[in-house]
């Protein structure tokens, strides 16, 4: 995989192509690799979310849309909006049938757009979220920046995003696990040569805790504030948009 820095057009392309390719299988890798654990991520970053009633979202990089079908399920009432966005066409073609087998059609709308150039208005959102989405972006701080720029004052925004765990033993179990077991299962259920490769190797290489706190600080968030999630494994990002 291209280096995002040495050359952002390229980058995004193969990331790109490699979604769509792994499409038909993302779900079930999803539940297999992390044993079910990425839905209890979901469920919490929503949480943090606290969708009301007459709320809009956006849910960037949406892939399947776990996210903007959570947000339905939390906000519990059929008043809430959300638009789940994303690049590939065949993760939003898959996200168009799970919507419409749970009969939630009128309350999510599917919107192709990449994350770097939000296709909507300033001030259009309550809030976003963006669960695994920001280490395949290729300009993560301008990414930022949009999701301010979209939010209302007052707006708040969500992220998910893996991290290696910080305890040495844990890490060490980890990265075996994550290093080697991984990309093998995902070679062999994806049938893509190297997109669970990339995803050890992307995590490393990002920045997180600290240093993303410092980039959502610098692109205009107000109150940012990470918690860890499964011995952080996960980070759950939140900043709000004050003025
Ligand atoms: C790891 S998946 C996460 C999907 C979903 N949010 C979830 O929780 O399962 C990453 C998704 O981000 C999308 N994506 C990556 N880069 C993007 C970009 N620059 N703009 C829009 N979507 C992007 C991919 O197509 C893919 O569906």
């Amino acid at each position: 995989m291209m280096e995002r820095t040495e050359n952002p057009a390229a980058f995004n392309r193969q990331v790109h192509q490699m979604f769509n390719a792994i499409a038909p299988r993302y779900d079930l890798l999803n539940r297999l690799l992390s044993g079910g654990r990425d839905r209890y991520w979901r469920r919490r970053a929503v949480a943090r979310l606290a969708p009301k009633p007459g709320e809009h979202f956006l849910d960037i990089a949406t892939g399947t849309a776990d996210v903007a079908l959570e947000i339905v399920r939390q906000s519990n009432t059929r008043e809430v909006q959300v638009v789940a966005m994303d690049f590939s066409e065949p993760m939003l073609e898959l996200a168009r049938q799970k919507i419409e087998s749970q009969d939630r059609a009128g309350m999510i709308q599917l919107q192709t757009g990449s994350a770097e150039n939000l296709p909507f208005a300033d001030h259009s959102f309550d809030g976003t979220t963006t669960a695994f989405g920001v280490r395949n972006f290729s300009d993560v701080s301008g990414s930022l920046r949009e999701m301010v720029r979209v939010l209302k004052p007052g707006g708040r925004s969500v992220i998910l995003e893996f991290a290696l765990p910080r305890h040495p033993v844990l890490n060490f179990l980890y990265r075996l696990y994550f290093e080697t077991l991984l990309p093998r299962v995902g070679r062999w259920v994806s049938r893509h040569p190297s997109a669970y490769t990339y995803l050890p190797e992307s995590v490393a290489a990002f920045p997180v805790r600290e240093e993303f706190k410092s980039r959502m600080q610098r692109a205009g968030f107000d109150e940012v504030t990470y918690r860890e999630l499964t011995f952080g494994m996960v980070i759950l990002y939140t900043g709000i948009r004050r003025v």
